[in-house]
């Protein structure tokens, strides 16, 4: 059993042998959140708190299984806000420790990543390109469980920045799939600036571009004209995607990885997803991408990565803390 409670999801979920899901039970917090326009910690814990319970058991019924039968409880230990990450670790260490069980931590983004186990073989070495609301790191894998971070967002993740470009724009949290929706149906682009930095760097800067967008909604506002949303919206994915395309495909050719493997909320976009598949089409190397339900926050995801670790046996004690800068 796995439980993620890391942002804004509550999710449980039990799954087999690291690869069949028997059940993944996701509540989102979203609507109570649109209200303010982004996730408040303090809320967003206090309703962890009220479904963990009828999660969990609900997870459990759902998966046709008995507590008796579960082996071990695992738990996201962190990244996230602490307040939503306590809820998860406190539930988990009750569990294991009430059911005599192994309890194991896990890093949410080895969570993103391993979402592709569930469904796809992983070949090693490769590349995955984690892009997410809290994250945007390339990472160059040897083997499994070998995370080597050689680039990182140095201000903005790319859904941060989605979600404040979609803000701007007056669209609903979380903006992702608005702005993604948006830009599919532009007829054409208001061009923005993209943010290459030094030629051999892997890093990511979305702040800049962030800027450029709410300069062109300020000035029609200034103007009295109607926002162009569609066409910034384009504008401003076309950007994102040509970076993140460019810089994933160059790790590709330079560590010579077998996979590119996508992973994250934003790895739900329509145009990155076509993008990537486009060029590793022309790299060679199979794209490798959770099915949507998989590519936002859940626990499925968790039980995955949480297994690499089970069949090591790298147990954590009942000392497990909730850590919310938690390195890879
Ligand atoms: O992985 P996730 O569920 O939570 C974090 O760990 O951050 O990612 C949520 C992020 C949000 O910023 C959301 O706007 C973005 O993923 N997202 C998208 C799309 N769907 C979700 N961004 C771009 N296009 C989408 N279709
Ligand atoms: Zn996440």
């Amino acid at each position: 059993m796995a439980i993620e409670t890391s942002c804004d999801e509550t999710s449980v979920s039990i799954v087999e042998n690291g690869k069949v899901i028997r059940s993944n039970v996701v509540s989102s917090q979203i609507e109570t959140h649109q209200r303010y326009g982004g996730v408040v910690p303090e809320v967003a814990s206090r309703k962890h708190v009220e479904s963990i319970t009828w999660m969990l058991q609900e997870a459990v019924e759902e998966a046709g299984v008995a507590l008796s039968d579960l082996s071990a409880i695992a738990v996201t230990q962190g990244p996230g806000l602490v307040g939503s990450l306590l809820v998860g670790v406190v539930a988990g260490k009750a569990l294991a420790c009430a059911l005599e069980l192994p309890l194991i931590g896990v890093h949410h983004i080895a969570g993103h990543i391993y979402a592709n186990q569930l469904v796809h073989e992983l070949e090693y070495p490769l590349i995955a390109l984690v892009v997410s609301g809290g994250h945007t790191e390339l990472i160059h894998m040897e083997g499994p469980g070998q995370f080597r971070i050689i680039g990182r967002t140095r201000d903005d993740a790319a859904g941060e920045a989605y979600d404040k470009v979609a803000r701007a724009m007056g669209l609903p949290y979380p903006g992702g799939p608005h702005v993604d929706r948006l830009a599919q149906e532009a007829d054409h682009e208001i061009t923005m600036p993209r943010a290459w930095l030094e030629a051999d760097s892997y890093d990511f800067s979305f702040s800049g571009l962030k800027s450029a967008v709410l300069n062109v909604v300020n000035q029609s506002k200034m103007r009295g004209e109607a926002v162009q949303t569609a066409q910034i919206a384009k504008g401003f994915q076309e950007s994102v995607i040509d970076v993140l395309v460019e810089k994933a495909s160059r790790a590709v050719r330079e560590f010579g990885a077998k996979q590119l493997l996508l992973a994250g909320g934003v790895a739900a976009n329509k145009g990155l997803r076509s993008r990537l598949a486009e060029r590793c089409e022309q790299l060679g190397v199979p794209l490798l991408v959770p099915p949507l339900s998989l590519c936002t926050d859940n626990a499925a995801m968790i039980a995955s990565a949480a297994f690499l670790k089970w069949d090591k046996q790298e147990f954590d004690s009942l000392d497990l803390k909730a850590e919310p800068l938690l390195k890879l």
